[in-house]
């Protein structure tokens, strides 16, 4: 029994010693200490030894026990030292390593565009005011002159919520809704999104952004209009930017006009930029129609005023040079970055 429990100790220990992690401690402790483990083992055949002897004999069992016990514990407090200073080895952190740089966002070309024509109107003593965008027929067409039969009804391919209700076509609506309920002098500039059930090619897209333009109060003439626009174009296209009216028709405004700035790349020579016309159309335009301005609760015998109605992507795309709109509304981020 002496040299069982002899041979037992030495097996263990020499079993510990060569343990290289934790599961294999684990598997020592069980074929050594466990229920059905050598020791175990020899304690049941306890019974076999002569009553004198047993004291003895169990005496030393519990020897070998506790012998192997410490130096399992031991050989477990090294094993985890040993692995932690592995593990601490191979996380160095390189403390030179370039660090991750952050993304950092950038703005919208049509966000540039709109704080731009908002800063020019603002320091002109504009206030910017919004609309909705989901807006009565009677808003967007019926209080800007623009009757149930009118063919102007028809160019704008509207998207309808239901026979009263429609995706605004255009932010002229906003115009009725502050005269409404503001009284003269009314500076205000509109800017929102519009919707048109056009196809998506490089210029068209079924929403996209216009921004309104309305003074009403006494006096105003189609003079104030073309100083208006004209000083408009040269802080947003340069001091030497020429602008020309061309006649043109909206319901809304009367007379009207179309706007033409003079090509900001060859000065009006004529380039592909401005398909060598040496013009590029920016805007419509017009005096407010006194139908309008009466349906809208002001006295057209007492005031007058000129509105302009601008396409944001269209500023957008000039100003920074981009050949398709369909780009603005990717928000491709290579695309983005550049602004
Ligand atoms: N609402 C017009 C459109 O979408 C643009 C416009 C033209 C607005 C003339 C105006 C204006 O205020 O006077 O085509």
């Amino acid at each position: 029994m002496k040299e069982k429990l002899e041979a037992i100790k030495i097996a263990a220990l020499s079993k510990l010693s060569k343990c290289t992690n934790l599961d294999g401690l684990n598997d020592v402790k069980v074929e050594f200490l466990g229920k059905k483990g050598e020791l175990t083992t020899v304690l049941k055949s306890l019974k076999d030894v002569a009553p004198e002897e047993r004291p003895k004999v169990g005496q030393m069992v519990n020897e070998v026990r506790s012998l192997i016990e410490t130096k399992l514990e031991e050989t477990r407090t090294a094993l985890a030292e040993k692995l932690r200073e592995a593990k601490l080895a191979s996380e160095v952190i390189d403390v030179t390593l370039p660090a991750k740089k952050p993304v950092i966002g950038h703005r919208h070309p049509n966000t540039l565009a709109l704080e731009e024509v908002e800063r020019i109107f603002i320091g002109m003593g504009y206030e910017v005011v919004e609309g909705p965008e989901v807006e009565l027929d009677y808003y967007n067409f019926e209080a800007l002159n623009i009757p149930a039969n009118h063919p102007a009804k028809d160019e704008q391919d509207t998207f309808y919520v239901n026979g009263d209700i429609l995706l605004r076509t255009q932010t002229s609506p906003c115009q009725v809704r502050v005269m409404e309920n503001n009284k003269p002098p009314i500076r205000i500039l509109a800017p929102g999104r519009v919707f048109r059930s056009d196809e998506v090619d490089g210029t068209h897209s079924p929403c996209f952004h216009q921004i309104e333009g309305l003074v009403v109060d006494k006096n105003i003439t189609f003079a104030d209009l073309k100083g208006t626009l004209a000083e408009f174009a040269k802080e947003l296209f340069g001091e030497d930017t020429k602008v020309k009216f061309r006649p043109h028709h909206f319901p809304f405004t009367e007379p009207s006009a179309e706007v033409d700035v003079s090509c900001f790349k060859c000065g009006g020579k004529g380039c592909r930029f401005c398909k060598g016309s040496g013009w590029i159309e920016i805007l419509g335009c017009g005096m407010v129609h006194p139908k309008v301005l009466r349906m809208s609760g002001i006295n057209p015998d007492e005031y007058t005023g000129f509105a302009f109605g601008v396409g944001l992507e269209r500023i957008a795309l000039l100003k920074y040079e981009i050949d398709d709109m369909r780009l603005l509304y990717e928000n491709d981020t290579r695309f983005l970055k550049q602004f």
